[in-house]
C-alpha cells in the first residue's frame, strides 16, 4: 500500500485541522506532514505547533508563486491537499499538480450556499435567514471554481427556529469533526 501524505490547508481556528492531526497520528499509510496558512494570527499555527507538525505561512504573491508553493509542497512529499476552513481560491496550477487529490469541507448543503464569499458564519446566516429546516457538511473535490467540485459526502442535521449562526455552527462543527477525517481516509484509501 502506497503511502499516503498529506498538506492540510486552514486560515483560521483550525478544529478541523486539529481533527485531521488527531486522528492520522498513528496511521499506517496516511500521514499529515504540514500546515500551509494564509494566516499569520490563525490559531490552527498554534495546534500544527502542538503537534509537532512544521508549518508555512504565505501572502497572496507567494501563494500565486507556482514554483515557490511546488517547492514547499516537493519538499514535504505532498501527496493531497486536504482544506479545512481555507479561505482563498486554489490557483490552476495547484489543481494541475493534484489532479483529483484534492479535498474541501464546506458548511452547507452544496449546491446551496456556496460561491465566493461564502464561508464560515456568513454561511450559517444566510441559512438561518432563508427560513431552512436542515443544513449539513459537504465533503467535495476541489476544482478551479468556489465550491463546484464533485461532491463525495453530505451530512445533514435539523435547523430549528431557536437555532442563531452561532449554534447552527456548533451543529455543523459536530458534524464535521465526525465525519472529515473518515471521509479522507476513505477517499484516499480507495
Ligand atoms: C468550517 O466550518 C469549514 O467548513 C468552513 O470553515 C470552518 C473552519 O472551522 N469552511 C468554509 O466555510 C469554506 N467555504 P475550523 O477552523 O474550526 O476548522
Amino acid at each position: 500500500m502506497k503511502r499516503n501524505r498529506i498538506a492540510v490547508f486552514a486560515s483560521g481556528n483550525g478544529t478541523n485541522a486539529e481533527e485531521i492531526f488527531k486522528y492520522f497520528r498513528n496511521h499506517k499509510y496516511i500521514k499529515v506532514c504540514g500546515v500551509l496558512t494564509n494566516n499569520p494570527a490563525a490559531n490552527v499555527i498554534n495546534r500544527a505547533a502542538n503537534h509537532q507538525l512544521p508549518c508555512h505561512i504565505f501572502d497572496r504573491k507567494t501563494f500565486s508563486d507556482k514554483e515557490k508553493m511546488q517547492s514547499i509542497l516537493n519538499e514535504w512529499e505532498v501527496d493531497a491537499v486536504v482544506l479545512a476552513g481555507f479561505l482563498w481560491l486554489i490557483p490552476g496550477y495547484l489543481i494541475k499538480q493534484y489532479p483529483e487529490r484534492i479535498i474541501n469541507i464546506h458548511p452547507a448543503l452544496l449546491p446551496r450556499f456556496g460561491g465566493k464569499g461564502m464561508y464560515g458564519m456568513r454561511v450559517h446566516q444566510a441559512v438561518i435567514d432563508s427560513g431552512e429546516k436542515e443544513s449539513g457538511i459537504t465533503i467535495h473535490q476541489v476544482n478551479e471554481e468556489y465550491d463546484k467540485g464533485k461532491i463525495i459526502f453530505q451530512a445533514k442535521c435539523a435547523v430549528t427556529p431557536q437555532d442563531t449562526a452561532e449554534t447552527l455552527a456548533g451543529k455543523i462543527h459536530d458534524l464535521e469533526h465526525r465525519f472529515y477525517p473518515k471521509i479522507i481516509e476513505q477517499w484516499l484509501m480507495q
